[in-house]
């Protein structure tokens, strides 16, 4: 199947960059949120940064006009039922996403995808909340999803060639380099990554160097683009914990063990550059 209308269901970090690289590609997108007003500011932060890219020469007025006109919004999630492909992006909770699986599937066409941007969650489990488990797929894209190369195309047991075949053409039409991996928690990159991640707040716990030198070091000592305290505080710091939870239930590996620092700031709503404050405090600049 071709993928000419795109549904997002999701209004968090990850919605209106999606959003962006799709209309790019030509598709035309509707994102969905619970409240419209949440909906239309995607849209707004959306057309920000096509604004930018113009005004930085990136990308021609006319163009940026006409991928806005390929993009609406919605709080109405039965506004997706044509769409050839739903993703969707709310939450890391599996209860969350399987119930709203089950709708979409009521919802959404007989023959459209329904896919996750899950970055750890057993897609299989979001497939069998459906009557659809062949159409259902991983296609997680990365953060920030114009800017990242990266999509993992995640098959479950229960996938068509088909899906997978048109996930990947998708993300491919997108742009994007893609990746094709089990349904096996944290796929590659997380997996990899959040050993890392979480060992550096072990060490920043241990009080083994400052938040300032953990970052410094990985930055200057890697060649990394940041370091790992400000990568969380990127990703969100309840993410992250989904992630770590979702692994270490999946593995019982102890690197997957979620330090109690990561689980105390989450408690206190320190949720990193989305609440303002994080390792990093946001609000003052
Ligand atoms: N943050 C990242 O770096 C990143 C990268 C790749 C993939 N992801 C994945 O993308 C998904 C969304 O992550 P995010 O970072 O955009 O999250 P976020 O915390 O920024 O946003 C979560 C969204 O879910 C919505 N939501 C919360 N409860 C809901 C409910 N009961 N029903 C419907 N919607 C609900 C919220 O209103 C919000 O719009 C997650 O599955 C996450 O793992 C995140």
């Amino acid at each position: 199947m071709t993928i000419s209308r795109l549904g997002i269901v999701g209004s968090g970090i990850m919605g209106s960059g999606i959003a962006e690289v799709a209309a790019k590609s030509g598709v035309e997108v509707i994102l969905r949120s619970r409240k419209q007003e949440t909906a239309d500011a995607m849209v707004a932060a959306l057309e920000k940064s096509l604004a930018k890219q113009v005004e930085r020469g990136k990308l021609e007025e006319q163009a940026a006009k006409e991928i806005s006109a390929r993009v609406s919004a919605t709080d109405d999630l039965h506004a997706l039922h044509d769409c050839d492909l739903v993703l969707e992006s709310v939450v890391e909770d599996l209860a969350v996403k399987k119930e709203l699986f089950t709708r979409l599937d009521d919802i959404v066409k007989p023959e459209g995808i329904i896919a996750t941007n899950t970055s750890t969650l057993p897609v299989v489990e979001l497939a069998v909340a459906t009557e659809r488990p062949d159409k259902v797929v991983g296609i997680h894209f990365f953060n920030p999803a114009p800017m990242m190369s990266l999509v993992e195309v995640i098959a479950p047991l229960t996938a068509s060639a088909d899906t997978v075949a048109a996930a990947k053409a998708f993300a491919t039409a997108c742009g994007k380099d893609v990746v094709e991996v089990k349904d096996r928690a944290g796929f590659i990159v997380n997996a990899l990554l959040f050993p890392y991640l979480n060992n550096a707040v072990r060490m920043l716990e241990a009080g083994t160097a400052s938040r300032d030198d953990i970052d410094t070091a990985m930055k200057g000592g890697c060649n990394f683009p940041m370091g790992p305290l400000a990568l969380l505080d990127l990703v969100g710091l309840d993410t992250s914990l989904s992630i770590l939870d979702a692994l270490y239930n999946e593995f019982r590996d102890p690197n997957y063990a979620a330090m109690p620092l990561l689980r105390r700031m989450v408690a206190a709503g320190q949720l990193g550059r989305k609440s303002g404050a994080g390792f990093y405090d946001y609000a003052k600049k």
